[in-house]
């Protein structure tokens, strides 16, 4: 692993400095499934807390797409054009194809034109895992913006007949902009680990290699989510606790500094018995499941989101976020929360990235156009018709942000960054 003090000697840090959220609106209660298994509301939310998810029930609401919008209102409230974004992670259980990457549908939508993209596939450890990824990025200093985002579609790849699994589940998407700063802090340390030999317990068997499509496979349901909930539940109990105090240990903390742990939220008897062992006082525990079920990858950073929203993390404050996963996985990370929790942005502002949306959508499709017909149309350049339309799209998108730097410069020369705790810019020198 690598050593995390080695690190911090860089003195670049990584802060989260926007959030995001994204759920689909179809609310499906506990009594609803009650008419499509044999279930109950009371069975339901005894053995896991959750009494009602959000389904994606438009089949043009896809993992992508939730993952764009949350990604959206993540740059909103981080202040900053979706051309500095440097890479998208997207980790998701329920991707849009086994290739192309999710993340780069993503890289299309928001019109991220300077960033890589690339899928993480860690179940419900991976935003975890992909934070990880990001600080590492950061401090290496490949990358300033990181758009790490939790995505899933999970309706999709349910069996609506397996009362042992379509209970749980439900789709949303959360995302964080992680960005580089001179300013101690941010995201301290992450434990990342894995027990294949679990592999069989939590699994989608069919789509890939091992298991390629056939009309068998489609019969017998091995593209649907397949569970032993009671070794997944043994080995949750037990892993939330460890992977906590294992973060904590690699940042030098202990259990007392911690002001708020936002676990995993599969299950509410999950949650209660790993946090008994860590004697952590209810308070200090986020919850959300009994709105929006197990979101997979997606569930710690709609509860950040939903944290923050209810100011519950203050600046300065210790978090944990800590997960587990199919694989058998799991991931933790404690971060010194480094931002104002309260953004506002200005109309005009808005409205300017509202603009340069509008014309990434407009690039992708003269893009994909371009694709299509290969260089038949030619300007009298030589140049693709279809890539020089595209220039001119990108050099209108480019004229929006330098309008929009020199508006802000405008109305407050001061302020180009969010401030951090101790008073500086994220853009001053350390
Ligand atoms: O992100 C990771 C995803 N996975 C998880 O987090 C899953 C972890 N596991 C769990 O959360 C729990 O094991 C479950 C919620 C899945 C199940 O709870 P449990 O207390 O472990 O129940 P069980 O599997 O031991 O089943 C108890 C009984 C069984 O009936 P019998 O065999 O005792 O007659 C099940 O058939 O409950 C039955 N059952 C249900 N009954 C009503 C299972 N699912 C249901 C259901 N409604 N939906």
């Amino acid at each position: 692993m690598v050593d995390e003090s080695g690190i911090m000697a860089f003195g670049r840090y990584a802060h989260i400095v926007g959030w995001g959220k994204a759920v689909p609106n179809r609310v499906v209660t506990n009594h609803e499934l009650e008419q499509i298994v044999d279930t109950s509301d009371e069975w339901i939310r005894s053995r896991t807390g959750i009494h009602q998810r959000r389904i994606a029930v438009d089949p043009a609401e896809t993992t992508a797409t939730l993952a764009a919008k949350a990604a959206r209102e993540a740059l909103e409230v981080a202040d900053i054009p979706a051309s500095k974004v440097d890479m998208i992670i997207v980790a998701t259980s329920s991707p849009e194809h086994t290739f192309p990457a999710t993340a780069c549908a993503v890289q299309d939508m928001i019109g991220a034109v300077n960033a890589g993209a690339f899928d993480l596939s860690a179940a419900c450890s991976g935003f975890v895992y992909g934070l990880g990824v990001a600080k590492g990025l950061i401090a290496s200093g490949q990358a300033e913006n990181v758009l790490v985002i939790g995505a899933e579609t999970l309706s999709r790849i349910t069996d609506w007949s397996d009362r042992n699994t379509c209970v749980l589940f439900g789709d949303g998407a959360g995302a964080v902009l992680v960005q580089s700063s001179p300013v101690p802090g941010g995201i301290l340390a992450t434990e990342m680990g894995c027990d294949g030999s679990g592999g069989d317990l939590l699994i989608l068997p069919a789509g890939g290699s091992k298991m390629p499509a056939t009309l068998e496979t489609v019969a017998s349901g091995q593209h649907f989510i397949k569970m032993n909930g009671r070794a997944v539940y043994r080995f949750a109990t037990r892993i939330m606790a460890e992977a906590t105090r294992r973060v904590l240990s690699k940042a030098n903390l202990t259990v007392d500094d911690i002001d708020l742990v936002i676990p995993h939220q599969a299950n509410e008897r999950i949650i209660a018995v790993s946090m008994r062992n860590l004697k952590l006082p209810e308070e200090k525990v986020f919850r959300n499941l009994q709105y929006y079920g197990n979101t997979s990858t997606a569930s710690i950073p709609i509860a950040l989101y939903e944290a923050l929203e209810q100011d519950r993390i203050k600046p300065n404050d210790t978090i944990v976020m800590v997960g587990f996963g199919a694989g058998l996985t799991w991931a933790g990370t404690a971060i010194k929360w480094g931002v104002p929790t309260e953004k506002e942005t200005s109309l005009w502002r808005a409205s300017q990235r509202s603009a340069s949306y509008g014309l990434a959508k407009a690039r992708s499709q003269w893009l994909r156009l371009s694709h299509l017909l290969g260089s038949n149309l030619v300007t009298e350049d030589g140049e693709s018709l279809a890539q020089a339309l595209s220039n001119r799209l990108e050099d209108w998108r480019k004229q929006l942000e330098s309008d929009e730097e020199e508006e802000e410069q405008r109305h407050d020369p001061k302020q180009e960054k969010p401030s951090l705790p101790n008073g500086t810019s994220s853009s001053d020198e350390s």
